[in-house]
């Protein structure tokens, strides 16, 4: 193929059209055309006008911002006031009692929520070792781990037979997987995308994520030799009901008394992209936790490192203006009452969209939050068509078909339901 002369064996396996921008372009072709087209297919927020949602308060903050803020380098790791806030918007009001029980915290900046991802598939797991994730995740993790030479193996998001206990939540089969890495590798990671799952709204509920704690916790208390590492990409979890529900579920775990095993550590790996509708300032950290500071510190030290040897720092501007914002309660409250109104329009969307789905003996996955809604069936791009066919444009992906409530108009979600109806034939 041209170009092969110069690339190597890993950038010869690049390909383009990605899908999701693929069915974006379809129905902006289908609207340029003049037909009703309802576009279910990009990730980022729309008003029911379908122009791009903002936060208004981080909006202004960002246009006060002064010209040295806009133009100078930020330090390698990031800068303080806006680790410090990363930690925050991380554990939330349980970072405090974290820190009281005695575990120390590391955090370092990164071009959103995939820089954070990033550092961890660098430094967290050897050559040719495997990351678990369930099966059902956001394809770009695929080439995030290509990219350091990492496989991945999955679990099902949902239990195959059902549980009542945490009918989220497939525990056997995490535990089955955890188990077969913990006996060939001597680390171990799991990328959990968990509240507000992209891509299809699921949250694991408080008890799955009991659940889910316990098993790690276990196996790493049953294999000390062995790293693990947790890490829960929040990148929509700040529109979730339960903000920071990890942290909670961490904080109710060891109130309960549970052991933290010192070969465990636990990070997040936090975007502004969506919760401060930021997308394109690229802003994140991966902010770790752990009871040894010693620990911490060195993973500050790793983790800025690679950030300066991969794209050196983090813009400036939107981690000062979003510190400086959420620095004083005015700033806070203003930036809170607009993530509420954006809640809001995914609130009533999805409660729109399961409501027309029951209606109309639609089986939609669960979903409770965030930006997606999700149906599972066996030919995803067929079922796609089909949508298409009745002016529906949705993303087929592996082993469904994702339905971007974050871009849907209120108005036009039954109609989203009745093309889902009409392909199920
Ligand atoms: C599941 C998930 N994780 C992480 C990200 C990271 O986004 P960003 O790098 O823009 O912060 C996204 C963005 O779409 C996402 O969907």
């Amino acid at each position: 193929m041209a170009g092969d002369t110069f690339l190597n064996a890993a950038g010869i396996e690049k390909h383009g059209n990605d899908t999701i921008f693929s069915w974006w372009a379809r129905f902006q072709e289908a609207k340029a055309a003049g037909l009703p087209a309802v576009n279910g297919t990009i990730g980022a927020l729309l008003e029911n006008d379908g122009n791009l949602a903002i936060n208004k308060a981080v909006d202004s903050a960002i246009r006060a911002a002064p010209e040295q803020e806009i133009a100078a380098y930020a330090p390698l790791a990031g800068l303080p006031a806006f680790l410090d806030l990363s930690k925050t918007l991380a554990f939330g009001d349980s970072r405090e009692e974290l820190e009281r029980l005695g575990f120390h915290f590391a955090a370092t900046a990164s071009p959103g929520g995939s820089g954070a991802l990033f550092l961890s598939a660098n430094n967290f797991l050897d050559k040719g070792q495997s990351v678990l994730l369930r099966d059902r995740h956001w394809g770009p993790y695929k080439g995030f781990l290509e990219n350091n030479s990492l496989n991945y193996t999955t679990w099902p998001l949902l239990p195959s037979s059902t549980s009542d206990e945490h009918p989220y939540f497939a525990r056997e089969e995490f535990e089955t997987r955890l188990a077969e890495l913990s006996s060939s590798q001597d680390k171990v990671m799991v990328w959990l995308n968990d509240p507000a799952h992209n891509p299809t709204g699921l949250s694991m509920s408080p008890e799955g994520r009991y659940a889910c704690l316990e098993s790690f916790t276990e196996s790493a208390l049953n294999n000390p030799e062995v790293g693990y590492t947790l890490l829960i990409d929040s990148a929509y979890s700040l529109y979730a009901n339960e903000t920071h529900a990890w942290a909670d579920t961490i904080l109710d775990s060891l109130e309960d008394g549970m052991m933290w095993p010192e070969n465990l550590l636990f990070c997040v790996a936090v975007s502004l992209s969506k919760s401060h509708t930021i997308y394109g300032l690229r802003t994140g950290a991966l902010v770790c936790m752990h009871p040894e500071k010693e620990v911490t510190d060195r993973l500050e030290t790793v983790l800025c490192v690679t950030a300066r040897q991969t794209w050196s720092a983090t813009p400036r501007v939107s981690q000062y203006c979003v510190s400086e914002m959420h620095s004083t309660k005015e700033g806070g409250e203003n930036w809170g009452v607009e993530r509420d109104r954006l809640k809001q329009l995914l609130d009533d969307r999805r409660n729109s969209l399961i409501a027309e789905c029951n209606r109309l003996d639609v089986p939609i996955n669960p979903t409770m939050d965030g930006f997606f809604a999700w149906i599972e069936v066996d030919n995803p791009v067929e079922f796609a068509e089909k949508c298409a066919e009745n002016g529906v444009f949705l993303v087929p992906l592996t082993g469904g078909v994702r339905i971007g409530l974050c871009a849907l108009p209120l108005d036009s979600v039954p109609k989203v339901a009745e093309a889902l109806s009409k392909a199920l034939g």
